[in-house]
């Protein structure tokens, strides 16, 4: 076999779409603006703590809904009490634009409002394990962004948190959506490619994700 070829990756389960390069390198520079002042507060980026005592190797901070395992609230209760800053209309449109651009669906993009994004900050060794976004009420699609250092995202399938899945590479400025059957599908993240990322972003190391969320939730029927 001739290794100067790529090898062949195994095709994306449907309703997973990876769109390389979608955010321009301005637009990763605004992003990473956002998300700077978001990770100071009202409620700053953290490690999340886990039921088992854990601590998770990401730090997170969230907009629009306050994400701790397993459930969402308005209120920080996990970090300082404070509510979470308000999901901005900007990005309901940024989300609007990558699920049209992944479908090519105008009325799925059209009726897409997420309300919730989790922003995560990844350094050279942070990891995330195999899980599922199962938090929200909703089968809404999710929106995943990523500027700075290359990951490797493993895809997986959605009934176990095991084989077959498949890794794929995600660079700054791509994006990745999951939704219809493969809302519910098993992903993590086993690796980052420290030193990858282009510092123009205004990133100085790391990875930043953002995956916006339809929780599905309202302020009278939040998480029971
Ligand atoms: C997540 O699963 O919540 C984040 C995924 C990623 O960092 O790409
Ligand atoms: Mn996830």
């Amino acid at each position: 076999m001739n290794a100067l070829l790529p090898l062949p990756t195994a095709p994306l389960p449907p309703g997973a779409v990876h769109v390389p390069g979608w955010l321009t390198l301005d637009q990763q520079r605004e992003l990473v603006a956002a998300c700077r002042a978001w990770a100071v507060g009202p409620v700053p980026i953290r490690h999340t703590r886990l039921p088992n005592g854990g601590v998770m190797s990401v730090r997170t901070v969230c907009i629009g809904w306050h994400w701790q395992p397993y459930r969402y609230t308005r209120t920080a209760g996990d970090v300082n009490g404070q509510r979470v800053a308000a999901f901005p209309d900007w990005m309901v449109r940024l989300g609007r634009r990558a699920v049209l651009d992944a479908y090519g669906d105008e009325a799925a993009a059209a009726a897409y409002a997420p309300d919730t994004a989790l922003i995560n900050h990844y350094d050279g060794q942070a990891k995330l394990g195999m899980h599922q976004d199962k938090d929200e009420k909703s089968s809404a699609p999710v929106v995943s962004l990523s500027i700075g250092d290359t990951c490797v995202f493993r895809v997986g399938n959605t009934e176990t948190r095991n084989r077959p899945y498949t890794d794929i590479e995600l660079a700054s400025g791509d994006l990745f959506v999951f939704g219809g059957p493969s809302r519910f599908l098993y992903h993590g993240v086993p690796r980052i490619l420290e030193g990858t990322a282009d510092p123009a972003t205004g990133l100085t190391s790391g990875r930043l994700n953002i995956t916006m969320r339809v929780t599905g939730l309202t302020d009278t029927h939040p998480t029971p």
